[in-house]
């Protein structure tokens, strides 16, 4: 599943080999080698000084404005940006579900203005939003997942590969034949993003999608999404207002009334405290923890995640 051409699943910072058949005599050339940093190579979005207004009537209110960046494949981009910053309108304008009005946007190379490709675009660019009692349609599990590939006219053998696949994926396999409304929030959302995957999009876009859950609820999604992103090497973009989930991110792209204000790794975002004050961020936990035993004195360096900081704390006494 998620097939790329190679059929190999790549692992972060790692490398693997193709399955060969057995007795064969194996060429050098035969032997394919994917790394963490061949994925990040090609880039499957490109969005070119794009800007979208919302108009309605004789008001306009600003989308985005002059934004240009570019996702690599395999990458885990996140989102971050006060309430009204642009993040959902961008995420929006990924799928085709608005159109640029100044710029362009390519994805997988499809042109999001592409009419003819709109639903090609849509098949590979999954999306996952905030209320999970929204995204789902069937009141079996099982048919949930089944109704995105049924509309793209996959056979039926396939679906059921697919279907099967994506619930093993995200962990609801036993739950394949329940009703949805039984669930948990988290475990609703798990289904939610299964019936993403059986589309087999090679990007995908999470709105806020943990912001409904409770702690374990999260955490149960995230660690679903990190394990696509770094085992099943999809591509994602992740919009959240929690920081604790961005630590583990490649890249951390700050917006701010409709304009990327900086992009960088974690660390680097995190650390620039004029930039944190300016976006109207807050800092994860650990990060503002350790401030906060600077000040008292303490030989702390910047941490973004708890066990930085635990292993921080250790190695001062
Ligand atoms: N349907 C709409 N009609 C008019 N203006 C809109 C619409 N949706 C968004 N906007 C405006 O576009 C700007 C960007 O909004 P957007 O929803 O993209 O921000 P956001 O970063 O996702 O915010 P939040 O964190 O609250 O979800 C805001 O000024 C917002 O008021
Ligand atoms: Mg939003």
């Amino acid at each position: 599943m998620f097939s790329r051409s190679t059929g190999v699943k790549p692992e972060r910072g790692g490398a693997e080999v193709a399955p060969l058949p057995p007795n064969r005599l194996i060429f050098l050339s035969e032997l394919i080698i994917i790394t963490d940093m061949d994925l990040k190579q090609e880039p499957v979005i490109t969005i070119s000084d794009v800007s979208f207004d919302y108009r309605s009537g004789d008001s306009v209110s600003r989308g985005v404005s002059s934004v240009g960046l570019t996702i690599m494949r395999g990458e885990f981009v996140v989102l971050l940006g006060r309430n009204g910053s642009g993040k959902s309108t961008l995420a929006k304008l990924l799928n085709g579900f608005l159109l640029p009005d100044r710029g362009s946007i390519e994805v997988l190379g499809i042109n999001t203005a592409d009419d003819d490709k709109i639903f090609e675009l849509r098949s590979k660019v999954g999306m996952v939003f905030q209320n999970p009692d929204n995204q789902m349609v069937a009141s079996i599990i099982e048919d949930d997942l089944a109704f995105g590939p049924e509309n793209l006219g996959v056979p039926a053998d396939e679906i059921r590969r697919r279907v099967d696949r994506a619930l093993e994926i995200v962990g609801m396999t036993e739950y394949a034949l329940r009703t949805p409304n039984k669930l948990s929030g988290g475990q609703k959302q798990r289904v939610a993003i299964a019936a993403v995957l059986a589309m087999e999009p090679e990007i995908l876009i999470l709105d806020e999608s943990t912001a409904m859950l409770d702690p374990k609820g999260r955490g149960e999604v995230l660690e679903t999404i990190r394990r696509l992103n770094r085992e099943e090497g999809i591509t994602v973009i992740l919009i959240t207002h929690y920081m604790d989930e961005t630590t583990e991110a490649d890249r951390i792209v700050v917006m701010d009334d409709g304009r990327i204000l900086q992009m960088g790794v974690p660390h680097q975002i995190f650390s620039d405290r004029a930039l944190i004050e300016r976006a109207g961020l807050e800092l994860p936990v650990a990060t503002k923890a350790a401030h906060l035993l600077r000040e008292k004195g303490l030989k702390i360096p910047a941490v973004l995640t708890d066990e930085e900081l635990a292993e921080a704390v250790c190695r001062l006494s």
